[in-house]
């Protein structure tokens, strides 16, 4: 499928079968940025979240929270967000649109230009790059614009809340009662997956840039005395990782041992959770990715190392996972904003946890997954929209129809669904020709149909078809379970 139009075949489906839509679509006045998940998109994104659960959090023995999305502002003002989360905005004087400053800069110069930049500095680029408005107007000063949603709670007024931007604030500020209720040991990772809420300037490219979205978050808390001794790092050493530090245009793949002995990872503790990560994304399918190293003046202002987690598609690298060294800059910032005593011991030492997250945007990596899966194919004289989605992620892993809807065949059809549904997720369909079902359940990535005729009436066999290959074959009804186990990996939940 061409790269030009893949974004518009994704965002179709994705309206057509109801993976995900506008919200409040109803009414046309409703500001951008706010996406719902139909039932396909639900169990889309839930499998995808569990699969993270399972590579990531359990597979570390991870702590797991489910915190406040409104939280007091002062706690804001003291990680820095109140006064550092911000975007550059410059307004056109004669159609008044606001654009994201870097942004547009991007947009006309085809490259990369760090956000964090003064407004002076972005005044200076508007002008050596004689950027102007499309509609030809002359742009005003670049101001900086805070994304955060604040407001108050109470009749009283007087209690400032901000929704907020960022899950792992929640991490933070409950870190020293986490650490307590789980006899945590350094080093920990503490995760949560919820909403995140930010005023984007310019929402667009549906779930890509939202105003409030899903993120999956790691925070994992060590001890920067111990980040290479660790031992985890052994059970990973050779694992090859795809990397593209500052400097190179290029991404390398290097194991991990190779990347922490040649100083381009600042320890075995930061590259064994890179690992995870990309271990993780390799279970969902994705594909052309790499973490790209982000220079000084793009990290976020509480970074010391970052890395992003980023993938080739349609629209441009997308960034799906943001993997910073936030050092003590949380911990000690809320140590010393609400007076609390937030140091825990480790071993006779005691230290003020520094952090590495991994900061996953959930609802990116689904149109990720969506893109790569989808693909357009020749059939005879036909085409057909086949959704390649991996196994574990389809939101159903098997469909059952009955060949005709009559001659007892929807009773038995109907019995083997029902056997089926309690070990996986089953769609039954006794609607339209067999073709249409089959092609209905491509588009949405069932990987194996099951179709009962009259030959299951005189020798218990069916037919199973394969999703990719669109081979069948005739199995015994008591093989099923059997074979279909035999296809996928579950996930446990
Ligand atoms: P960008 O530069 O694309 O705005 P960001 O650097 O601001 O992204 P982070 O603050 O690092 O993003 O957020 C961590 C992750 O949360 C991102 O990698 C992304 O997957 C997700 N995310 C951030 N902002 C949005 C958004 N507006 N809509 C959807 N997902 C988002
Ligand atoms: N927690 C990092 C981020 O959301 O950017």
């Amino acid at each position: 499928m061409e790269k030009a139009v893949k974004y518009e075949k994704v965002t179709e489906l994705a309206l057509r079968r109801g993976f995900y839509f506008p919200s409040a679509e109803i009414y046309p006045s409703t500001p951008a940025g706010f996406f719902e998940y139909g039932p396909l998109g639900v169990a889309l994104k839930r499998k995808f979240i569990e699969l993270w659960r399972q590579y990531i959090v359990k597979c570390d023995n991870m702590i797991e929270l489910d915190g406040t999305v409104i939280l007091p502002e002062v706690v804001f003002k003291h990680s820095g967000h109140l006064d550092n989360f911000v975007d550059p905005i410059v307004e056109c004087k004669k159609c008044k649109t606001i654009y994201r400053a870097d942004k547009l800069i991007e947009e006309k110069t085809k490259k990369q230009i760090p956000e964090g930049l003064s407004s002076d500095e972005f005044d200076k680029l508007l002008e050596k790059y004689k950027i102007k408005c499309p509609c030809g107007g002359e742009l005003g000063k670049v101001s900086k614009f805070n994304m955060m949603f604040s407001f108050t709670v109470g009749p009283r007024k007087s209690e400032r809340v901000a929704l907020r931007p960022e899950t792992c604030q929640n991490i933070f500020i409950d870190f020293a009662r986490l650490f307590k209720v789980a006899r945590a040991k350094l080093p920990v990772g503490i995760a949560q997956v919820g909403k995140s809420f930010r005023n984007e300037i310019s929402p667009r490219q549906s779930l890509i840039r939202t105003r409030e979205f899903t993120q999956a978050e790691v925070e994992v808390f060590f001890n920067p005395a111990s980040a290479n001794n660790f031992s985890k790092f052994d059970m990973i050493k050779g694992y090859k990782l795809i990397l593209q530090p500052v400097g190179k245009k290029k991404p390398i793949k290097i194991s991990a041992s190779e990347a922490v002995k040649k100083k381009i990872i600042s320890s075995k503790l930061v590259a064994y959770y890179l690992v995870l990560l990309q271990n993780f994304y390799d279970a969902c399918g994705l594909k052309n990715y790499r973490f790209r190293e982000l220079s000084k003046d793009e990290k976020a202002f509480y970074a010391k190392d970052a890395w992003d987690f980023e993938v080739e598609t349609s629209l441009g690298w997308i960034e799906l996972v943001a993997c910073n060294n936030r050092a003590d800059h949380d911990l000690g910032a809320h140590a010393k904003g609400s007076k609390q005593k937030l140091e825990v011991m480790d071993g006779d030492q005691k230290v003020l946890p520094h952090v590495f997250e991994l900061s996953l945007g959930v609802d990116r990596s689904i149109y990720c997954l969506l893109e790569q899966a989808l693909v357009e194919e020749k059939v005879g004289k036909d085409k057909r929209l086949v959704l390649r989605l991996d196994p574990k992620l389809s939101p159903y892993f098997v469909a059952v129809f009955p060949l005709v809807n009559k001659d007892k065949l929807p009773e038995t059809a109907k019995k083997i669904a029902g056997s089926l549904s309690c070990s996986y997720d089953v769609f039954y369909d006794e609607s339209g020709s067999i073709g249409k079902r089959y092609r209905r359940m491509d588009e949405i990535g069932t990987p194996f149909c099951i179709t009962i005729d009259h030959q299951t009436l005189k020798d218990d066999t069916v037919t199973i078809r394969d999703r990719d290959t669109m081979e069948q074959k005739r199995i015994k009804i008591k093989e099923l379970e059997k074979f279909l186990l035999s296809m996928i990996t579950p996930v446990l939940s």
